[in-house]
C-alpha cells in the first residue's frame, strides 16, 4: 500500500476515513490512516473545539476535513435564499404530510424549548467562516463534496501545503475538479453511503483514473474489506476512502437504535432517496424512506428546503427511537451497501488492521496464482 499519495501525506496506509465523529477521525489517524472529519453542520465556534481535541489526541499525525459545497441547490442561481425566504418556499401540503406521518407512527412532540441541530449552510460564501477556521488549524487535507471547490480554496490549500480533494460520482465531475486544480479526486460509486450517483465503483474508478491522470485518485463506495482495497489499487486508485465501515465501530456516535439496525441489515436494505437532504443519498430503508417513496405522498423538496422541512421531524424520531416503536420503525441514517457486511461492533483500530491484513493476504494469494 506504499503508494505515492501515502508517501506524500506521510501515511502508513492510504486508508482515508470519512466520518462525522471526532473519535473515529482521531482513531483512524492514530492507526496509520487519515481521519477526515465531516464539518457540514458545524458552526466555526463548535468546530474549533472539535479540531483542537483531534489535534491534541493525534499529535503530529495527519488528519483532514470535508465540507459539503453543492454546486446546485434551490436558489443557487441567485446565491441562495436567506432563512425567511426558505420557510416561504416550503409548501403547506408537505408540512401536513409530515405531521400526519409522525402522528400515524405515534412519535411524540418535542418540548417547546428543545434546541434543534444546526442546519448546514449552502453556498461557499456562507461557509467562509468555517473554511477560515479549518485553515487556521493543522489540517493536511480539505475535501469538497457535491461540487468543485472554489478557486480561492485551492489557492489557499496550495499556499499552506494542504491537499485539496473533491468527490466525483461521474467522470464529468472528475474532469471538472481536475480543471479547477484539485490535488486529489475521490471517485465514489453508486454503492456508497450518503450522496451518490448511479455509476458503480468498479466502472467509475478506472474511468476517472484514466481521465484525470496524473492526478491521484482514491476509490470510494462499497469498500469494507481488504479484498476490496486490493481491487481498488488494481483499478488504479492510490488509496481508499471509506465512510460506512466506521458507523458500527465502538467509537462511532451512531444512534444505538440505528447502529443495531445496521448490524442486522443486508446489502439489499439500502435505498437512494432524496428524503433526508433533497439530493439522492444512500441510506437505510425504513418506514421513513417508504413513506417518501409512495407516489400518493409529496415528493421531497430540493436542497436546502428538504433538510429544513424535516429537521424537527428527524429530531422527534431520533430522540425517541429507543423507547417508541413508531419512531424506531421510521429511524434511519446514511449508509452504503457494505452495511450487509457490518455484523459486529469492532474498534476502529481493528477495522484498519483487518483491512491491511486482508489486503496483504490477497496480494500474496494473487502472487501465488500468478506463479501457477
Ligand atoms: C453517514 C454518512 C455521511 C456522509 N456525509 C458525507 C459528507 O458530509 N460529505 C462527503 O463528502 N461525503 C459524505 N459521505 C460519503 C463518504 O464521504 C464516502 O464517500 C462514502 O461513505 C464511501 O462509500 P461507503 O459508504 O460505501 O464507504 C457520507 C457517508 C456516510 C455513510
Amino acid at each position: 500500500m506504499n503508494t505515492q499519495i501515502a508517501r506524500d501525506m506521510g501515511l502508513e496506509f492510504p486508508i482515508f476515513a470519512f466520518t462525522h465523529c471526532r473519535d473515529v477521525a482521531a482513531a483512524v489517524s492514530k492507526a496509520g490512516g487519515l481521519g477526515v472529519l465531516g464539518v457540514a453542520g458545524h458552526s466555526a465556534k463548535a468546530l474549533a473545539i472539535e479540531l483542537d481535541w483531534i489535534e491534541k489526541e493525534i499529535g503530529d499525525k495527519p488528519y483532514g476535513v470535508d465540507l459539503l459545497m453543492p454546486a446546485r441547490f434551490a436558489g443557487s442561481d441567485r446565491g441562495g435564499f436567506d432563512e425567511s425566504q426558505l420557510d416561504e418556499r416550503i409548501p403547506a401540503g408537505h408540512k401536513e404530510f409530515l405531521d400526519d406521518l409522525l402522528q400515524r407512527y405515534g412519535v411524540p412532540k418535542l418540548a417547546d424549548n428543545t434546541k434543534l441541530p444546526r442546519e448546514f449552510a449552502v453556498g461557499t460564501e456562507r461557509q467562509r467562516e468555517v473554511i477560515d477556521l479549518v485553515f487556521s488549524r493543522n489540517i493536511s487535507l480539505i475535501a469538497s463534496a457535491l461540487g468543485p471547490p472554489p478557486s480561492w480554496m485551492i489557492e489557499r490549500g496550495q499556499a499552506q501545503g494542504v491537499k485539496v480533494a473533491a468527490l466525483a460520482g461521474t467522470v464529468e465531475h472528475a474532469r471538472r475538479h481536475a480543471e479547477a486544480g484539485v490535488d486529489l479526486i475521490v471517485a465514489q460509486g453508486y454503492e456508497a453511503g450518503g450522496h451518490t450517483g448511479t455509476v458503480s465503483t468498479l466502472v467509475l474508478v478506472p474511468e476517472v483514473v484514466d481521465a484525470v491522470d496524473p492526478i491521484p485518485v482514491l476509490a470510494a463506495g462499497g469498500i469494507g474489506n481488504g479484498r476490496q482495497v486490493a481491487a481498488s489499487l488494481a483499478l488504479g486508485a492510490q488509496g481508499v476512502w471509506c465512510g460506512s465501515v466506521w458507523l458500527t465501530t465502538e467509537e462511532a456516535e451512531t444512534d444505538p437504535v440505528v447502529k443495531e439496525k445496521f448490524l442486522k441489515a443486508s446489502s439489499s436494505d439500502t435505498v437512494r432517496s432524496r428524503s433526508l437532504t433533497g439530493k439522492p443519498a444512500r441510506q437505510l430503508r425504513s418506514a421513513w424512506t417508504e413513506a417518501w417513496e409512495d407516489p400518493e405522498n409529496p415528493d421531497p423538496l430540493p436542497m436546502p428546503l428538504q433538510p429544513r422541512l424535516i429537521r424537527e421531524a428527524q429530531a422527534r424520531i431520533n430522540r425517541t427511537a429507543h423507547k417508541n416503536p413508531g419512531a424506531e420503525e421510521l429511524a434511519n441514517y446514511f449508509v452504503g451497501q457494505i452495511v450487509g457486511s457490518l455484523n459486529q461492533v469492532k474498534s476502529v483500530r481493528s477495522v484498519v488492521e483487518e483491512l491491511v491484513q486482508e489486503y496483504a493476504d490477497t496480494m500474496e494469494r494473487l502472487d501465488e496464482w500468478a506463479e501457477g
